[in-house]
C-alpha cells in the first residue's frame, strides 16, 4: 500500500470543487430538475457509489463532475438520509488529489470496518499522458476511510496495477468473516470479466479468481459488478460493454444486466439463468445495491447517457440523476423483481382517483392538469379491452409535445415513446407477464419517467424532457375500448430537507 497523500491537497481540491459547484448551481434551471430523485445541485453525475448505512443514516455517493455538465475528472458527491425518503445534501466527499487518482476518483463501494470506520474503496484512474489521453490509463484500487461518514482520509492504493487497461469499480462485501471485492475487467483475452479479490484485514488484498467471464465475444468489459445474495441465490449484476443490439435487447450504448446463480466463498460464479436486462428504458446504467439493516436489498441506478447529449446539459446547468430506490427480490423464474421502496408512499400528496371506468375507442380523458412530479397507478383489464394501444400521454397535447406510455396489444408489450419530447427521442418497450390484468406503477418527475410493470416484473426508466413546463396527463385508448379497473394518481413532494 502506498502512503496517504497530504490531506491538505485533498481538502484544497474539495474546497475548489465545492465553490465551483455552488457558482454553477446559481444558474441551474428548474424546468427539468428532479423533485424526488437524487441529483447534484449542479454539474454532471453518473454512477451511484459507496451505498451504505453508516452512523444511523443511508449514505449515497455518486460519480460527479462538479465543474460542468459534462463528464470530467471524477469526484464523489454525497447525500444522506435517515428514512430513504427525504435526503440531505452533504459536502463533496472525494476529489482527485493523488498521483494515482489524478485522472479521476472512479466508482466504488463503502462498508463499515471492524474499527467502526467507513471504508470507501474506489478506482484511482490516471491518464498515462495527461496532455493526451490517447496513451490510455492506469487503474488501481484505492481506499479512503472516514470516522464520521463525511470527511475522508485517503489511504492510497490497496491493489496496484495489474497491467490491465480496464480494471475498476470495486464492490466490497463480507462473507463468513472474510472480505471480498468484485472488480470489472477486460481480461488478457480481451473479454469482459469479473475478478474477485479477498482480504482478512481490508488492507491487503489477494487475487482469488476470475469469478465470471461473459460468454459473448463482442463484450470487452464488465463495468460496475455487484455480487449479492438474494432469496437463497446469488445475483451477479454488471454492465457489459458493448453487446450488439438484438431485437428489443441491448438498445442503449450502455445497458445493465444480471445473471442469477450459485456462489460459494473461494469459488467462481455458477450461473443458473441466462443474461437478462435489469431495465428496459433508455437511461438505466451502473446499478449498485446495499443491504439495509432490515435485510432488504435496495438498488439505485444512474439515469443519464455517456454517448447521447442529455437535453439538460446545454442550458440547464445539470445532467444526470439517480433512479428512485428499488427493493429487489427474485421472481419464480429467478428473474429480478424490482419495486419502488414502500417508504416512497410518504412522498404522496394530493390524490386524484378516477376509479374504475371504461374508455370508449379513441376517447381521451384528462387525468391531471399542470402537474409537476407525480405517481400514477393504473390497473387495466386486458382481457376485457379491445384497444390496440392503451396508455397515458404526458405533456402538452395541444402543442403536440408529449411522451406516450402504454400497452401495445399487438406487440404484447409496455412501451415508452419519446419522439415528441426534447432531445434524444426514441422508443423502448418491455414484455409483460402473460395474464389478463396489467398494472403500471409510474413515477414521473420533471425530467424522467420510471414504470414498474406488474409489481416489478419489468421496469422501464428513461429521461423524458417536455418542451412545455406545464404538463397534463391524459388517458387514451386507441382503435378499441379499454377497461380500467383502477386508476389513482398522486402529486409527489420533494425529497430535499
Ligand atoms: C460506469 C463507469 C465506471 C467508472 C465510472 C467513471 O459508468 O464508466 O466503470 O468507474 O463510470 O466515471
Amino acid at each position: 500500500m502506498t502512503h496517504a497523500s497530504s490531506p491538505t491537497t485533498h481538502h484544497t481540491e474539495l474546497d475548489r470543487a465545492q465553490q465551483a459547484n455552488s457558482s454553477l448551481a446559481d444558474h441551474v434551471k428548474d424546468r427539468w430538475y428532479p423533485v424526488f430523485h437524487i441529483a447534484a445541485p449542479a454539474g454532471w453525475i453518473n454512477d451511484p457509489n459507496g451505498l451504505s448505512h453508516y452512523n444511523g443514516r443511508y449514505q449515497v455517493f455518486f460519480q460527479h463532475h462538479p465543474y460542468s455538465t459534462s463528464w470530467g475528472p471524477m469526484h464523489w458527491g454525497h447525500v444522506s438520509s435517515e428514512n430513504l425518503v427525504t435526503w440531505q445534501r452533504e459536502p463533496l466527499a472525494l476529489a482527485p488529489s493523488l498521483d494515482e487518482d489524478s485522472g479521476g476518483v472512479y466508482s466504488g463501494s463503502a462498508v463499515t470496518g471492524p474499527d467502526g470506520q467507513l471504508y470507501a474503496y474506489y478506482t484511482g484512474n490516471r491518464w498515462k499522458n495527461p496532455a493526451n489521453r490517447d496513451e490510455g490509463n492506469v487503474q488501481v484500487q484505492c481506499l479512503a476511510t472516514s470516522a464520521d461518514g463525511l470527511t475522508f482520509t485517503k489511504q492510497g492504493t490497496v491493489i496496484g496495477t495489474t497491467g490491465l487497461e480496464n480494471f475498476r469499480d470495486p464492490k466490497v462485501f463480507q462473507r463468513e468473516g472474510r472480505w471480498y471485492m468484485a472488480l470489472g475487467a477486460t481480461g488478457e483475452d480481451g473479454r469482459g470479466q469479473v475478478h474477485l479479490y479477498t482480504s482478512n484485514d481490508m488492507m491487503a488484498w489477494d487475487f482469488s479468481c476470475v469469478l465470471y467471464e461473459d460468454p459473448r465475444e463482442d463484450v470487452f468489459m464488465l463495468e460496475c459488478p455487484d455480487l449479492f445474495e438474494l432469496d437463497g441465490k446469488w445475483v451477479l449484476m454488471f454492465c457489459p460493454e458493448r453487446p450488439r443490439p438484438v431485437g428489443y435487447r441491448n438498445r442503449n450504448t450502455h445497458n445493465a444486466g444480471y445473471q442469477v446463480g450459485d456462489w460459494q466463498p473461494g469459488g467462481t460464479f455458477v450461473p443458473l439463468t441466462d443474461y437478462r436486462q435489469v431495465d428496459w428504458g433508455h437511461n438505466f446504467y451502473a446499478p449498485q445495491t446495499l443491504e439495509a439493516p432490515d435485510g432488504r436489498r435496495i438498488c439505485w441506478g444512474w439515469m443519464g447517457s455517456f454517448t447521447l447529449p442529455v437535453a439538460s446539459q446545454a442550458e440547464d446547468g445539470w445532467a444526470g440523476q439517480l433512479t428512485i430506490p428499488r427493493h429487489l427480490s427474485l421472481g419464480p423464474d429467478l428473474n429480478l423483481v424490482s419495486t419502488p421502496l414502500e417508504e416512497l408512499k410518504n412522498l404522496r400528496q394530493k390524490e386524484t382517483d378516477i376509479g374504475p371506468r371504461r374508455l370508449e375507442a379513441n376517447q381521451r380523458v384528462s387525468l391531471l392538469e399542470g402537474v409537476d412530479a407525480f405517481e400514477l397507478e393504473i390497473t387495466l383489464d386486458l382481457s376485457a379491452s379491445s384497444a390496440e394501444r392503451i396508455g397515458i400521454m404526458v405533456g402538452n397535447l395541444a402543442q403536440n409535445s408529449y411522451a406516450y406510455l402504454g400497452y401495445d396489444a399487438q406487440a404484447g408489450r409496455v412501451f415508452l415513446d419519446r419522439r415528441l419530447t426534447v432531445g434524444d427521442g426514441g422508443y423502448r418497450s418491455a414484455a409483460v407477464p402473460v395474464e389478463g390484468v396489467l398494472t403500471l406503477r409510474i413515477f414521473a418527475d420533471r425530467g424522467s419517467i420510471e414504470v414498474f410493470i406488474n409489481d416489478g416484473f419489468n421496469t422501464i426508466s428513461s429521461l423524458v424532457f417536455n418542451e412545455t413546463e406545464s404538463r397534463d396527463v391524459v388517458l387514451v385508448a386507441e382503435s378499441g375500448d379499454a377497461l380500467i379497473d383502477a386508476c389513482k394518481a398522486w402529486q409527489l413532494g420533494s425529497i430535499w430537507v
